[in-house]
């Protein structure tokens, strides 16, 4: 059997940082708001000139320096995003040409928050098959050019940032399952209406910006977590005690919350970046194992648990030995 091991792992935040303190300048919020109501101090926005393939390539460079390989190494790019830098080529093909690397195929993966967790699990189908041995699965994002900065339900919420893994072919666990799942009927809850296939015209008349009617969308994604929690326990025979480490999509510290309490995981057995860097859609779960490898918590031979859920709606889990 073979399995895909994570062998490196990398994360990139942009310096400029805004805190809720800068956003009650410009929307009638306050700190004590954000905080309470979704635990984040902070969010990291992308320069006017930094697009994301370029916060995508400083991840990218991170994980493959931890798995001491080189970008010719590298036979598959997934790059899981919401927000490429152009229509086309894709975001994983202007990384593939920055890291220098020519021929392997690349290719995005759009599934909005749960992107990374389907780009794994594509990638995991690629390194199972035989058809690829050592990949970059990258989700990174400029959320912050989607967001409509006058719109107080959504702007204090999101950030830019992005992590990435190396996978490599093993005879070792490895991920051991992944789960995908999606429901379109929920697209008015959360999306950008307008898109390239409408015109360019009608993404100015402000179209261009994301709309999320919060508040059934966070009982939706409670509810829907609990579910991939139990699915993928189940599918694996296997009790919630067996999960050393929740790596949660990082959208609101009331939903991780939520999800910890399902799994009857303990807080310090949780890990939490949100306070950090708020949502930052696919970058998010890779952002979160990136820390938590870096500082040591999670040690060879853990089990990991990641799970997403995004606009689609869709969600999904992977589960990992580290
Ligand atoms: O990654 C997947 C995508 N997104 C998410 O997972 C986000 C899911 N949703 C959430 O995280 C939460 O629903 C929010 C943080 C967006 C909102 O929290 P909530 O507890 O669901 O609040 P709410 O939407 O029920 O709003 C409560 C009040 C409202 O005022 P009224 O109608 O009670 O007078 C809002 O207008 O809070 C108001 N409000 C704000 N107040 C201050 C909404 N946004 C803000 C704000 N500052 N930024």
């Amino acid at each position: 059997m073979i399995y895909s091991r994570i062998t490196g792992t990398g994360g990139y935040l942009p310096d400029n940082v805004v805190t809720n303190k800068d956003l009650e300048k410009i929307v009638d919020t306050t700190e004590q708001w954000i905080v309470e109501r979704t635990g984040i101090h902070k969010r990291h926005i992308a320069r006017e000139d930094e697009y994301t393939c370029d916060l995508a390539e400083q991840a990218a460079r991170n994980a493959l320096d931890m798995a001491g390989l080189s970008p010719q190494d590298i036979d598959l790019i997934v790059v899981a995003t919401t927000t490429a830098d152009q229509v086309f080529p894709s975001t994983a093909c202007l990384l593939q040409a920055r890291l220098g690397i020519h021929g392997p195929a690349a290719f995005d993966v759009q599934a909005v928050c749960t992107g990374f967790v389907y780009a794994l699990s594509v990638a995991d189908q690629f390194i199972k098959s035989g058809s690829a041995t050592k990949t970059l699965v990258v989700g990174a994002e400029t959320v912050s050019r989607i967001i409509d900065w006058t719109d107080r339900n959504t702007c204090v919420l999101f950030g830019d940032g992005a992590g990435a893994v190396v996978i490599e072919a093993s005879e070792e666990p490895g991920i051991i399952s992944t789960h995908l799942h999606a429901d379109g009927a929920f697209e008015q809850l959360l999306r950008v209406p307008g898109g390239i296939s409408r015109g360019y015209a009608q993404l100015q008349e402000g179209n261009a910006y994301m709309e999320m009617r919060g508040n059934e969308v966070f009982k939706m994604a409670v509810t829907t977590l609990g579910r991939i929690v139990d699915e993928t326990l189940a599918a694996n025979d296997m009790q919630k005690s067996d999960i050393d480490w929740l790596i949660p999509h990082q959208a609101n510290i009331r939903i991780i919350n939520a999800t910890a309490k399902k799994l009857q995981t303990p807080m310090d057995r949780v890990v939490v970046t949100v306070h950090e860097h708020g949502n930052t859609s696919a970058a998010s779960v890779p952002l979160a194992l990136d820390v938590a490898v870096r500082d040591g918590r999670i040690q060879r031979g853990e089990t990991l648990l990641m799970e997403a859920f995004g606009g689609g709606f869709t969600w999904g889990s992977v589960l990992a030995k580290f």
